[in-house]
């Protein structure tokens, strides 16, 4: 088992990217209940960059009101250990990029009918979160930026969905380019307005996505394989891409001309929205006759990624079962409980296995309460023992008192965006080393400002001075 990393245990490390690693985790509060997460851990170089860290923050708390099925949840983000993280829903199955490198390996191309249902589940999760309003119905303008096939995740059971929305922005942002020069983008995916460093919009994250699929129906790398960084921003704003249809004959003619559109190199003469390329795909899908013979999403992923389904399988069955288990029983040494356990549960399922079994005799009955009385007096022993450890072993996170004043005074306070109830000034528990969004409002005044609650009481003092709104 991995360290522990703020409130969350870490148990396993899923990968490590250009800005961050990611593992998977749990909470230590309610381990026994709460369901593994994902925690994207941004790497200590980026994390001591302070202008890069505010955009972070500042992006988390739009996306983390982002809620669509196509989209990875967000449930926490903020600072522990000094290093910057966010929560995030675990996702069990592989990015799109890793199913991809297998077939290419393979010289095999998806089936039409997985990649229209992937372009479906994408475009709807991109059209959501492209209309994210905040509370006053202001349009947030939120841009993926980053659409490349390793920020989508297919799921064992067939779930498609986007992952670090908005992070992008924080990386992507001219004023940032300078100090972040180690970022290696997936340059293979950016828009020509991207690579022409404009102001970008909605249609920039459908020009990229429309890279992916052309790749995923070619077969073949559109930009991405060629030699330098130089060499693809050059493509992709001048080169011409020629019909998929006509690099696959297998592709039909419709779904070309659907790529086509959204791989125009003027945004104007893209589709406007992720909703109107969905409206095409889905009209497409409809004329389309199903094909039976056709393998689904969930039955491609376990057979490609077979050892990998076996192995997390395992790892999440302990993190889910056997995880609260050891932890308390490392503390206070019973092990012969476990293996108690371990026995009892092999043994139920060795008889779900058998074929059903004669009804036992009178006497064997009595005996077939031996286990349960077990079983009951083991559960008894493992909650007062959990409850003895939580309430005696120091792993509640400390929560300290901050004192919140402002210029003028009466703010509203609003917290990670909701409301907080109080007005300034005001005193607020808060838990140490978390880092909280404040937004302060009085009329047209305003002021946001993050905030890490500290050991020294002095430090746990906010005062603020509310501005005008920007126009
Ligand atoms: N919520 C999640 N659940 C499961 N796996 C995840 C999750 N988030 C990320 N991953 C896996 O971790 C990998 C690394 O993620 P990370 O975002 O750090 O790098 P990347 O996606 O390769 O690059 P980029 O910086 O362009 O996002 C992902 O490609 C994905 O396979
Ligand atoms: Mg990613």
């Amino acid at each position: 088992m991995l360290e522990r990393f703020g409130d969350y245990q870490l148990i396993h490390k899923i990968a490590t990217g250009g800005m961050a690693e990611i593992f998977l985790a749990k909470h230590v509060h309610s381990p026994a209940t709460s369901m593994p997460i994902a925690i994207k851990r941004i790497l200590r170089n980026f994390s001591a960059n302070q202008t890069f860290i505010k955009m972070f923050l500042a992006e988390a708390r739009i996306i983390c009101n982002i809620v669509h099925e196509n989209i990875v949840r967000i449930y926490d983000f903020g600072k522990a250990d000094e290093s910057y993280y966010i929560a995030m829903e675990y996702v069990f199955g592989q990015n799109l990029g890793q199913l991809t490198n297998k077939y290419l390996q393979k010289g095999k191309i998806l089936p039409v009918e997985v990649v229209v249902e992937i372009a479906v589940a994408v475009l709807g999760g991109l059209d959501f979160a492209h209309n994210t309003r905040d509370r006053n119905g202001n349009f947030l303008k939120v841009v993926h930026l980053d659409m490349n096939p390793n920020n989508i995740l297919l799921s064992y059971d067939g779930k498609i969905k986007i992952v670090d929305f908005g992070i992008a922005n924080a990386v992507y942002t001219k004023v940032l380019k300078n100090d972040l020069r180690t970022v290696q983008g997936t340059y293979g995916y950016l828009s020509p307005e991207q690579c022409q460093e404009k102001d970008l919009d909605r249609r920039s994250d459908l020009f990229s996505f429309g890279v992916i699929l052309y790749e995923l129906l070619s077969g073949k790398p559109l930009f991405k394989h060629l030699d330098s960084d130089a060499a693809i921003l050059h493509a992709i704003v001048h080169n011409d891409v020629p019909p998929v249809h006509t690099v696959n004959p297998e592709v039909p003619r419709e779904l070309g001309f659907i790529l086509q559109k959204a791989l125009q190199k003027t945004r104007e003469r893209r589709y406007g929205s992720a909703a109107e390329m969905l409206d095409d795909i889905k009209r497409f899908q409809s004329m389309r006759e199903l094909n039976p013979q056709v393998d689904t999403l969930p039955a491609i992923l376990k057979r490609e990624f077979a050892a990998h389904f076996i192995k997390m399988t395992k790892v999440l069955e302990k993190a889910q079962t056997a995880y609260l288990v050891d932890e308390i029983f490392k503390d206070i040494g019973e092990i012969e409980q476990i293996d108690l356990n371990e026995k009892i549960r092999i043994q139920q399922d060795d008889r779900s296995r058998r074929p059903a079994e004669p009804e036992e005799p009178e006497e064997d009955i009595k005996r077939g309460w031996k286990w349960p009385i077990l079983i009951s007096f083991g559960v008894l022993v493992l909650f007062f023992t959990g409850l003895g450890v939580y309430l005696f072993f120091p792993f509640k996170s400390e929560t300290v008192t901050v004192f919140i004043s402002s210029r003028p005074t009466e703010a509203d306070i609003y917290l990670d965006g909701r409301e907080s109830g109080s007005m300034t000034p005001a005193e607020m528990t808060l838990t140490k080393g978390r880092t909280y969004i404040f937004e302060f409002r009085k009329g047209d005044l305003v002021a946001e400002l993050p905030f890490t609650p500290g050991d020294k009481p002095e430090d746990n003092k906010i005062f603020v001075e509310l501005k005008g709104k920007q126009p």
